[in-house]
């Protein structure tokens, strides 16, 4: 198995990219400046893309896995791969996500906790309604993983 970063023609990953965020326009406010990996186990298994927010703040903004490969602990390896690559230049790392029991139970597995949430983000900025799991998804949950306390000696 390898984790690889993409440079070039992320676009080349856009099945994967729309099975984490359905809408191309939104992809494309975070593709070009996000850091890309792609996991193989011979094949591609799945991806993430990662942007510099701050200073010292980064964001996961896409991960994806092709569904056949589901809970075969891909998608966790591509999250604690992120964690080890950006863990000397980031404070603090967040994701966001649709209130989803498809999602949400995967981040706290792989060491989220929750932060806080950005009423009406479904709504307000996509162009048709979400559903996952016969829910629409309204509000945007956001959990973090704090770097900056690990290292402090004593
Ligand atoms: C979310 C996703 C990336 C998870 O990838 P995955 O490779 O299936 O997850 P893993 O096998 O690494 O699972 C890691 C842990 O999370 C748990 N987990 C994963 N999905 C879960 C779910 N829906 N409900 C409960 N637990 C879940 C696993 O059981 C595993 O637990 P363990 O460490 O105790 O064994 C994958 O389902 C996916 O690509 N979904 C579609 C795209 C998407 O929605 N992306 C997120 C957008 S916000």
């Amino acid at each position: 198995m390898k984790i690889e970063m993409i440079k070039e023609n992320k676009k080349d990953y856009l099945d994967l990219l729309l099975l984490a965020d359905e809408q191309e326009s939104m992809i494309d406010k975070y593709l070009e400046k996000g850091i890309m990996f792609a996991i193989y186990d011979d094949s591609l298994k799945g991806i993430c893309v990662v942007t510099k927010e701050d200073e010292r703040t980064y964001e996961l903004k896409n991960i994806a896995i092709y569904k056949e490969f589901y809970g075969q602990g891909y998608g966790k390896k591509l999250v604690e791969y992120i964690f080890e690559y950006f863990k000397n230049d980031c404070d603090t790392m967040y994701v966001g996500t649709g209130d989803s029991p498809l999602t949400i139970p995967f981040y706290l597995k792989c060491g989220f906790i929750e932060s806080h949430r950005i009423k009406n983000f479904f709504i307000d900025n996509y162009d048709n309604p979400i559903y996952e799991c016969k829910k629409q998804l309204i509000d945007m949950v956001y959990l973090k993983k704090n770097f900056k306390y690990r290292y402090i000696k004593g």
